[in-house]
């Protein structure tokens, strides 16, 4: 497995891979991996192409005060779990070779990144949209792999492509989960014990929401109130948001008579976690 350091490196791989007769498959990340971010190497494994991933903490998607410092890092351990499913190169660029002094330019999704974690994280959609746009540069691949997790940045990536006519596939991947339910995120470190065990309780509303609509709730009013309620009992919780939008626009719906995305922002302790489902209507209703 090659570690490429500068842009020039990757580029020089990325041809080699190309004169192969190979496709790129990429998967950005910010490191200390999971299964969910290797269930998205695995993917882009299994659709036969080179893999290379990305391992970069972005430091322009981390608000003041955010935990871009402690943000978790080991290179060393991802290098290994890469390695074991197959990934091919990864780009661990420093901080300088993303953005060199006098670096200026940023890019904006108007309005998928105002909505959600765009209201309590200004500018985190803009870091995000910025780095994967310069990655995308940087690796020319042919397909991107993104997880669901991260609904918002996914549908922000998908407009990004279309907007600037980027020749990508985007390939959106499953949400990964504890055993107990607890979405996987390289944050859950910073969960005590005791938060840890509470923070199960964002699944179990999220599955107790996805049956209400299963049993033919449509007033998405009702939903968000009940998911609310659902964490707000829990004493180690403290709600950011709980939102009931349309699935493509993430916009609030008023009914559930479409694909409708249920999406959260809950802090326990120093963590705010993040958690969505999509619900639609079953036909025949
Ligand atoms: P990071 O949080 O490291 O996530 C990298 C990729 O793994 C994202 O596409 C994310 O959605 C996916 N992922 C994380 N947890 C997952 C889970 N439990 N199940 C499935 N997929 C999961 O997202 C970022 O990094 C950054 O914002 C990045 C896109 C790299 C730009 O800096």
């Amino acid at each position: 497995m090659e570690i490429l350091r500068t842009v020039d490196s990757v580029r020089q791989w990325v041809r080699a891979q190309r004169e192969a007769g190979r496709a790129v498959h990429f998967v950005p990340t910010m490191g200390y991996f999971h299964e969910g971010h290797l269930s998205l190497m695995r993917r882009a494994q299994h659709d036969n192409g080179a893999v290379i991933v990305s391992i970069f903490v972005n430091p322009l998607q981390f608000g003041a005060g955010e935990d871009y410092n402690r943000y978790p890092r080991d290179f060393e351990r991802d290098r290994q779990m890469a390695q074991s499913v197959g990934v091919e190169a990864i780009f661990y660029p420093d901080v300088a070779e993303m953005y060199p002094a006098g670096y200026q330019t940023e890019v904006r999704v108007k309005e998928l990144s105002k909505p959600l974690c765009g209201r309590s994280r200004p500018g985190h959609f803009e870091g995000v949209a910025t780095v994967v746009l310069k990655l995308f540069n940087i690796v020319t691949p042919d397909r991107a792999y993104f997880g669901m997790k991260d609904y918002q940045q996914l549908r922000v990536i998908q407009q990004l492509v279309r907007d600037m006519n980027l020749p990508i596939e985007i390939v959106p991947c499953p949400i990964v989960r504890e055993p107990d339910g607890l979405a996987m995120s390289s944050r859950n470190v910073y969960l005590t014990p005791e938060e840890r065990t509470a923070a199960t309780v964002l699944y179990r509303s999220l599955q107790w929401a996805q049956a209400q609509v299963e049993s033919g709730e449509r007033d998405a009013s009702q939903l968000r109130e009940g998911v609310f309620q659902r964490i707000a009992a829990e004493p180690l919780a403290r709600i950011d948001y709980v939102e009931v939008v349309d699935a493509e626009t993430l916009q609030p719906v008023e009914r559930i008579d479409r694909p409708t995305l249920i999406a959260l922002a809950v802090f326990f302790g120093k963590a705010r976690l993040i958690d969505n489902c999509i619900v639609a209507p079953a036909a025949g209703y």
